[in-house]
């Protein structure tokens, strides 16, 4: 694999499937770099008999799962899961997390919340000492589709900020529809914050807003493949 990023990637996907999962229920998170884990999950049950049964957090996963062979499940069969493993677009020192760059955040925090084990998988970009630094989206915000102007309004007024209504390709095409049917609003947050649990309270305290992408005392571990071919572990 010649791109470093991607390189990068599976490493972490790699590691993290090879020490985290064992026979059970596993919660498969979004994005590119849960490809490779997965990837790795389908290697393991046809290499070593590995039993898993797999709940996917977007249709995106429910994809590849499926592609895989793997077995798939749901969280009303399922509600609890050993594991889940998943992307970020942004993890600080403290393991909180900026998710939500695929728009899966509402699928993605709940199967963080069912598992004994959330762990992160991603490249060296991701890592940041503190929020905001590596992604510059901003905070996903998912809202329903009716309110994204007064939820809007009301996170410039309480906590500041820009928000941005994420727009598919081009902009001719509407806003981009997640897969509950409803908007993202990207928010740019003023400076840089430490009181993430209160920002997140505040966030889902709006009403119109449906879950967002901030991740607080969630992940137990992370795995960051670098630029050198090592896998980073925090
Ligand atoms: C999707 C997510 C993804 O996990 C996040 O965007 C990271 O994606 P990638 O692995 O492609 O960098 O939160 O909603």
């Amino acid at each position: 694999m010649t791109d470093p990023v991607e390189g990068a990637k599976k490493l972490a996907a790699y590691k993290a499937v090879d020490n985290h999962v064992v026979n059970g229920v596993i919660g498969i998170g979004s994005g590119s770099t849960v490809v490779y884990a997965v990837e790795r999950l389908a290697q393991r049950v046809r290499e070593e008999g590995l039993e898993v049964i797999c709940v996917p957090s977007s249709f995106q996963a429910k994809q590849l799962i499926i592609q895989h062979g793997l077995k798939l499940g749901d969280l009303e069969m399922h509600p609890e899961l050993i594991v889940t493993i998943d992307g970020a677009d942004e993890s600080d020192k403290d393991l909180t997390l900026i998710k939500g760059g695929g728009g899966c955040l509402t699928q993605e925090k709940i199967l963080a919340s069912c598992a004994e084990q959330f762990i992160v998988i991603a490249d060296y970009r991701k890592a940041s000492n503190n929020l905001g630094e590596q992604w510059s989206r901003g905070i996903p915000i998912e809202v329903i589709p009716s309110a994204y102007r007064v939820v809007y309004q009301k996170i410039e007024k309480t906590l500041g900020g820009k928000s941005e209504l994420r727009m598919s390709g081009s902009s001719k095409a509407g806003p981009v529809v997640t897969d509950n049917g409803n908007f993202i609003l990207d928010w740019k947050f003023d400076g840089l914050k430490n009181n993430w649990r209160e920002v997140e309270t505040q966030l889902n305290m709006i009403p119109g807003v449906v879950e967002n992408g901030l991740f607080v005392n969630m992940a137990c571990k992370a795995y960051f493949g670098m630029s050198d071919g090592s896998v980073m572990e925090q």
